[in-house]
């Protein structure tokens, strides 16, 4: 199985480059971040918990985000060839959780792929997006936040994957296509 995680700040292109590669792989999708505003639609409990969160532009608790993956993850059942992980782990706490759900199943983390763009044009995209998206955090201010704690508290887990030699640095600014085509030689190139 391909186990992939694509790693990178808010408005790096995470969904939009999930989506290719689901084409081309087949690989189930779990973002973390349509789940929890699946929750938030839904007005659930964990939906109404997360959504002071997400407004703030802070990360969900880990206990709660690693208990609705585990539920996310066994929903898949056993016959994908491999997930993409999108907005997950966000934490060392989930990486390390995300490395024992896998070998609890006999898997492991294939290949991180990071999207590096700068903050410039994050902002850019996400207020842009904001005109349509209807999300309550694409907006300049809860922008900004997202990206400083993406600063504090993802962007360590980097090394943590460089470390595990998992990280593929992918230069996430130029056309889709050119990025994908970059992802791609990375996942081919993956155990
Ligand atoms: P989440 O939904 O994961 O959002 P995010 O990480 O902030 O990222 P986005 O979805 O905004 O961006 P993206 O990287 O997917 O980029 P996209 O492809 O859309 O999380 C939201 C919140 O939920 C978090 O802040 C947190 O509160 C909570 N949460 C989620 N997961 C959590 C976790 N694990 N732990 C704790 N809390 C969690 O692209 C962005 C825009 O740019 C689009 O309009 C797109 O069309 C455009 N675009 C894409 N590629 C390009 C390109 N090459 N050139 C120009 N434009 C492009
Ligand atoms: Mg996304």
């Amino acid at each position: 199985m391909k186990n992939i995680v694509i790693f990178g700040a808010p408005g790096s292109g995470k969904g939009t480059q999930s989506d290719k590669i689901i084409a081309e792989y087949g690989v189930a999708h779990i973002s973390t971040g349509d789940v929890l505003r699946g929750e938030i639609k839904a007005g659930t409990e964990l939906g109404k918990t997360a959504s002071a969160y997400i407004n703030e532009g802070k990360l969900v608790p880990d206990s709660l985000i690693i208990d609705m993956l585990a539920v996310t993850l066994d929903a898949k059942g056993k016959d994908i060839p491999g997930v993409i992980f999108d907005g997950f782990p966000r934490t060392i706490a989930q990486a390390e959780a995300l490395n024992e759900m896998l070998a609890a199943r006999g898997e492991k983390v294939s290949v991180v792929i990071g999207l590096e763009v700068d903050d410039e044009e994050l902002i850019k995209r996400i207020i842009a997006r904001g005109k349509t998206s209807g999300r309550a955090d694409d907006n300049e201010e809860t922008a900004k936040k997202r990206l400083n704690t993406y600063y504090s508290q993802t962007l360590p887990l980097k090394d943590f994957y460089i470390n595990e030699g998992k990280y593929a640095k992918i230069q996430g600014v130029g056309t889709i296509d050119g990025i994908y085509a970059d992802i791609k030689k990375a996942i081919d190139a993956a155990e």
